[in-house]
């Protein structure tokens, strides 16, 4: 081989090593962007639907996105509540904070004191997660609390791991314990992202039943939640440390096309679930739900109902009446085991709502609580000749009619 020939060949495997690094590093900007924009809007929605409604006394509205909301008397409980919640919104922010290579070289005892408070709260976050899993009761089957308490002891573990090597000194693995630390922490909105990107391109649920929230596709997402990410950031640190240019390459590219879906998921997330939270945290309007529920607290159920009917007359812009309302106040009553109450909200929001398949379905569900059968399956039927794609109806109504 001529001398200039292997210069020539040099040259070109130098040019194509860095246009490699190129297109990885802007895979990399372009991930980190599209993370930015998610978890802004993220922490935004947790803080101002939570903090705006507690601060409005609807504490009620937290059942929209908690099944075991808020609960009357249950100080533990909803103690756990305000810790995952606040702690959320925290550690959304000090991951993204700490990212940010301008703040770690210019303020150095900033990206100290921010990782302190990052990793106090990775286990608030995690300690109040584990609670409300195990203890407080919620949404999902053993083996998917296994899988998010899984994440629980990553998150922590990560923690651990990230503190120890900064305090020793060693960056390089510090970086990489940190990295780990901010996607197990980021499962949260990846989960988010992709359960709504499947509704979007499913037109409906995807291997799940949103009444229960239990079915192969939610369990596989609960773990994939962390496991893919992790495997996809071990790859990358490998693809830096020692790939070549074609593995740069196909790095990036792979990372192009996740984070396209992370993206869509992000927005699909955005469009079906934060924005009308977000809605909802500036409705000025007062909740019919949590004026109804004092008074049956106060005076009973009939002066409740006499309240709905008089107030919708009076002062149908002050007072929410969304359908949603009496829903929510209904299980609340189911769950504090006022079955009689919980039937009469029910029935109300039928008789506000006679079009809505979901207020006789909730209706069903509160006489089949109370053993009355019969009207249990009446409603149900109701329910399923409004919405025929009512899979909870179907179940209900085979449990019912085999007893
Ligand atoms: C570190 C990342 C996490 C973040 C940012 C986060 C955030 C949230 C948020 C915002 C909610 C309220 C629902 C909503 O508005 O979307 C929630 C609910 C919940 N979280 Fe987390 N969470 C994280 C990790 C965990 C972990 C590790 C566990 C379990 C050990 C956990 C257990 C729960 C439970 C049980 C609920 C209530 C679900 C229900 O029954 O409706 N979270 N989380």
């Amino acid at each position: 081989m001529s001398t200039t020939m292997s210069t020539s060949v040099f040259t070109s495997r130098f040019e194509l090593n860095s246009i490699a690094d190129i297109a990885l590093k802007a895979a990399v900007r372009f991930w980190f962007g599209v993370m930015v924009i998610g978890q802004l809007i993220f922490a935004f929605t947790v803080a101002s639907f939570y903090g705006m409604t507690a601060a409005r006394g609807d504490l009620l509205a937290w059942r929209k996105s908690i099944t075991h909301g808020y609960i009357p008397g249950d100080t533990m409980g909803n103690l756990a509540i305000v810790v995952h919640l606040t702690s959320a919104v925290i550690v959304i922010l000090a991951g993204l904070i700490q990212l940010i290579p301008q703040v770690r070289e210019r303020a150095p005892a900033f990206h100290r004191w921010n990782g302190r408070i990052y990793v106090v709260t990775a286990f608030t976050i995690s300690l109040a997660g584990l609670y409300m899993t195990w203890i407080r009761g919620s949404v999902g089957d053993l083996v998917q609390h296994l899988g998010s308490s899984l994440m629980a002891v990553l998150i922590m573990l990560c923690a651990v791991m990230a503190l120890r090597y900064a305090l020793a000194r060693d960056f390089k693995t510090h970086r990489r314990w940190a990295l780990r630390l901010y996607i197990v922490v980021s499962a949260s909105l990846f989960i988010r992202a992709g359960l709504f990107l499947s509704l979007l391109l499913n037109h409906g649920p995807f291997g799940f039943d949103p009444a229960t929230f239990s079915g192969p596709f939610l369990t596989f997402m609960i773990f994939a939640q962390y496991l893919v990410p992790l495997a996809v950031l071990e790859i990358y640190l490998r693809t830096q440390d020692r790939g070549g240019a074609a593995g740069r390459f196909a790095m990036a590219t792979g990372l192009f096309v996740l984070t396209v879906g992370l993206g869509a998921g992000i927005f699909a997330v955005t469009m079906g679930a934060w924005l009308p939270s977000i809605k909802r945290a500036y409705d000025q309007r007062k909740s019919i739900a949590e004026t109804l529920s004092a008074t049956i607290a106060s005076s009973g159920i009939d002066d409740a109902t006499k309240q709905y009917r008089d107030f919708k007359i009076a002062a149908p812009a002050t007072y929410n009446f969304d359908e949603d309302e009496l829903n929510t106040l209904g299980y609340q009553l189911i769950q504090l085991k006022k079955l009689a109450e919980a039937i009469r909200i029910f029935q109300l929001n039928v008789e506000a709502y006679p079009q809505s398949s979901n207020v006789y379905d909730s209706l069903g569900e509160a006489y089949m609580d109370d053993g009355k059968k019969s009207e249990a399956i009446a409603n149900y039927r109701r329910s399923l000749a409004i919405n025929p794609k009512n899979r909870n109806a179907v179940g209900m109504l085979q449990k019912l009619n085999s007893q």
